[in-house]
């Protein structure tokens, strides 16, 4: 699987989230490939409308409800991301806890919790800057389980050196996380794809080898190359 994270690049969100999902899902059309974008929150109902019956189309972020006394969830939520207000923008899951927006433990049991609860067809990926925050999310998730928990180490994201170029990385997570891991950071070939699945991981998240390829290629390009590797 191959999940592209927009970020808030100047080339992914408003207008240009559209743009490019079209972009990506005529790749996707293509390729037969397992794609799914994470869209700005913002961008998130005109993209899910747009392209929602070619790709997943998933919040970048998401929100548990907030709790009364008893600790059960309130009724009426304020500028939260909720399983309730992705569903009703057409978003099919979310990613939480990217080390750009990072959560506590606690945050992210509850919020996976929530979507997994309320919508249990969500699409739901947790971040882990590091194997050992990913073994204590997993841990603390035991109730209700995140579907991917994706490894990033974060001084590699947006460079030009990927993830894969440290394979340890990837075994040592594959071994104690198990079989559900994604790996992102740096990410750009097709061969950094092969490699990670090589390796044990089920797929890719990332952002700029594709979202701003370089070499000459076009997003299109860019994308493609990497859904040969799957
Ligand atoms: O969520 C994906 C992202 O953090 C990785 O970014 O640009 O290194 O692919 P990038």
């Amino acid at each position: 699987m191959i999940i592209i994270n927009f970020k808030d690049y100047q080339e992914s969100t408003g207008e240009n989230a559209v743009i490019l999902a079209r972009i990506y899902a005529e790749v996707v059309a293509e390729s037969g490939a397992k794609v799914a974008i994470a869209v700005h929150p913002t961008d998130l109902r005109v993209v899910s409308a747009e392209v929602g019956d070619s790709m997943m189309v998933l919040s970048q972020t998401g929100d548990s409800y907030t709790r009364g006394s008893d600790g059960s969830p309130k009724g009426t939520q304020t500028g939260r991301m909720t399983p309730r207000a992705v569903a009703q923008a057409g978003g099919k899951g979310i990613l939480v806890n990217h080390a750009e927006n990072p959560r506590t433990d606690e945050e992210i049991r509850v919020i996976v919790e929530d979507f997994k609860t309320e919508t249990s067809e969500s699409l739901v990926v947790v971040c882990a800057e590091s194997v050992e925050r990913a073994e204590s999310i997993v841990k603390i998730c035991e109730s209700e389980k995140p579907d991917f928990i994706a490894i990033e180490p974060p001084d590699m994201i947006g460079g030009d050196i990927s993830v894969t170029t440290k394979p340890e990385i990837i075994e040592d997570s594959v071994e104690k996380i198990g079989d559900n891991v994604l790996v992102g950071a740096g990410v750009k070939t097709g061969d950094d794809v092969s490699k990670a699945l090589e390796l044990g991981a089920k797929g890719v998240l990332l952002a700029s080898g594709v979202i701003k390829p370089k070499d000459g290629k076009t997003p299109a390009e860019a994308l493609s190359e990497l859904t040969k590797a799957l």
